[in-house]
């Protein structure tokens, strides 16, 4: 029988460190890295290439039928490309990110990418694999043995951000204000689950959050 590739689901709001941490536990396990923040972003520019318009559902299930994305797993490779064009950095532009709102709330849409998520991390034959970004560990892994919730105070997190973005952090607040509003559902629905460890790294600096994570791994998948 296929053996079931443990699945470790980070949830958090923008600036909680989620990425970053994320990367360093797969990078420390050995671990496959899945953002799926990039699948989001790709199919943007996958909608705007073909000239459609990401506000329209219709438009946005009908370029479905036409996505063909790749997304790696390694920590240290961030390739994506879509129908074999390399939108890496394209992906990352203001522009894309700007359309993705346009789709985030069809709920078939963001159906489509769970089943792509969880079919990459599934078959991918990995000792673990680290599922980062929104509503992992209430929709996409519920049932995954390691569930967290990556937390840090407002300022804390539009500090970091700021730092990250190089921009000042008045401005990043208020962007990450509107963000958190947007995704505050998804936040709900993590935070009402009993099943997941919540890591507030308000006080914590990155090794410490590091050690946090791995402790709520070790105790979940490799008890000693
Ligand atoms: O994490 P990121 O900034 O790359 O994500 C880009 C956008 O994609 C984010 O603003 C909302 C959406 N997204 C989502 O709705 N659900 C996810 N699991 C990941 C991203």
């Amino acid at each position: 029988a296929a053996v079931q590739t443990p699945i470790i689901a980070i949830d958090g709001p923008a600036g909680s460190g989620k990425s970053s941490v994320s990367k360093e536990i797969a990078r420390r396990r050995g671990y496959g890295y899945l953002d799926t923040g990039a699948g989001y972003r790709a199919l943007s520019w996958h909608v705007l290439d073909l000239g459609a318009d990401t506000t329209d559902p219709d438009a946005v299930l009908d370029a479905l039928t036409s996505f063909d994305l790749r997304l790696g797993l390694q920590p240290d490779d961030r390739t994506v490309t879509v129908r074999g064009v390399d939108v890496t950095a394209e992906i990352r532009t203001p522009e894309v990110t700007a359309a993705i709102a346009g789709f985030t709330r069809v709920p078939e849409v963001r159906a489509y990418l769970n089943g792509v998520f969880r079919r990459l991390a599934g078959e991918s034959g990995l000792a673990g694999v680290v599922i980062e970004g929104r509503d992992i560990t209430s929709v996409v892994a519920p049932d995954a043995p390691v569930r967290i919730l990556m937390t840090a105070s407002p300022e804390v997190r539009a500090a970091r951000r700021g730092l990250e973005l190089g921009s000042d952090t008045g401005t990043v607040a208020e962007a990450m204000r509107i963000r958190d509003e947007s995704d505050s559902h998804v936040l709900d629905l993590a935070l009402a689950d009993p099943g997941v460890d919540v890591i507030d790294s308000t006080e914590l600096d990155f090794e410490q959050t590091i050690d946090a994570v791995l402790t709520v791994i070790d105790r979940k998948i490799n008890p000693k």
